[in-house]
């Protein structure tokens, strides 16, 4: 961690400074009683392309696109739980320290309950207004605990992946399409906003603990950060189950009256719609986070081999 990670050009103290400015309040972004617009994406097809489902009519494919954007949320609120509980325990071991870390720390988290606040009344609105159930994952905090029983060192590292991976996803698929649902966009704008200072207030965080590290304890983090991603990559396959069978009702096929798990497309659709979501959702939710520039920087910095094992798994999530 000598060089490109510890000459920051930001600090605790300037991270709650633009907190404090580009923060905002749900209500703002999503007013109570907000209805859902149906008649639009609601993300962009760079995150989750499905033209390639061509047994599909347009409407299904576009009703795959808002169940794909429901879950996309909730996987963000997902993570948030066990983010909420990293970034209150690092506030924790600052007490007495650093007061410009300790305002940092305690408004990241203060900000995170309230993304969750803000997906949680989507997925409520989306619930009321979908013509059919829609399922998403439920258990975030087990999956918290699994997370958290990993070393501090991969639990940061999995953060930082997952707030850059965010930054991404805005500035480079959201921030100029002109054509997704402009509710969903201001919502990834805003979060945006405040993901841009938690990135840098988890790098600065995953310094510190890698400069009272021991090398072994770093190559143990990256160990942890694969099998954090391998755990990942599970539910992920799990959400895409549950999105053709959303889909499934969505579109009529499946009804009350089918066998349980059926989906109404055929072995072969159900398989293909299947993989094209997982597909997206490792590319999306991995991918841009572990190829990330900043975050390639920081694992060099951190340890070239771990970096070279990281880079080896970029293959199956792209
Ligand atoms: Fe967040
Ligand atoms: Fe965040």
């Amino acid at each position: 961690m000598e060089t490109a990670m510890l000459k920051f050009n930001y600090d605790y103290a300037s991270c709650v400074k633009n907190s404090e400015r580009t923060s905002w309040r749900v209500d703002e972004v999503m007013p109570p009683d907000t209805r859902l617009d149906f008649s639009r994406a609601f993300l962009p097809e760079a995150l989750v392309p499905n033209s390639s489902l061509d047994f599909l009519t347009e409407d299904q494919r576009l009703k795959l696109n808002q169940i794909s954007g429901n879950a996309y949320l909730n996987l963000f609120a997902f993570v948030e739980e066990y983010i909420l509980v990293t970034v209150v325990q690092h506030a924790q071991a600052e007490m007495f320290g650093d007061r410009d870390a300790i305002r940092a720390l305690v408004r990241f988290a203060d900000e995170e309950v309230k993304h969750q606040r803000l997906f949680e009344r989507y997925r409520a609105a989306f619930d009321r207004d979908f013509p059919s159930p829609a399922e998403v994952l439920e258990s975030a905090a087990e999956v918290a605990q699994v997370i958290l029983s990993k070393s501090p060192i991969s639990v940061m590292m999995i953060t930082l992946h997952i707030e850059l991976m965010t930054q991404h996803h805005y500035t480079e698929c959201v921030k100029d399409n002109r054509e997704i649902d402009p509710l969903f966009a201001s919502i990834l704008k805003h979060h945006w906003l405040e993901e841009s200072q938690h990135a840098k207030i988890d790098a600065l965080e995953l310094a510190k603990l890698v400069s009272m590290a021991t090398p072994k304890a770093i190559s143990q983090a990256f160990d942890d950060y694969l099998d954090i991603l391998a755990a990942f990559d599970g539910l992920l396959a799990q959400q895409a189950e549950m999105d053709v069978r959303s889909l499934g009702r969505a579109t009529g096929r499946a009804t009350d009256g089918s066998e349980p798990g059926a989906t109404g497309f055929s072995a072969e659709e159900t398989e293909r719609i299947q993989q094209s979501q997982l597909q997206g959702y490792r590319r999306t939710f991995v991918w841009y986070g572990m190829t990330s520039p900043m975050y390639v920087q920081a694992m060099q910095d951190m340890s070239p081999d771990g970096a070279a094992r990281v880079e080896a798994r970029v293959a199956h999530f792209s």
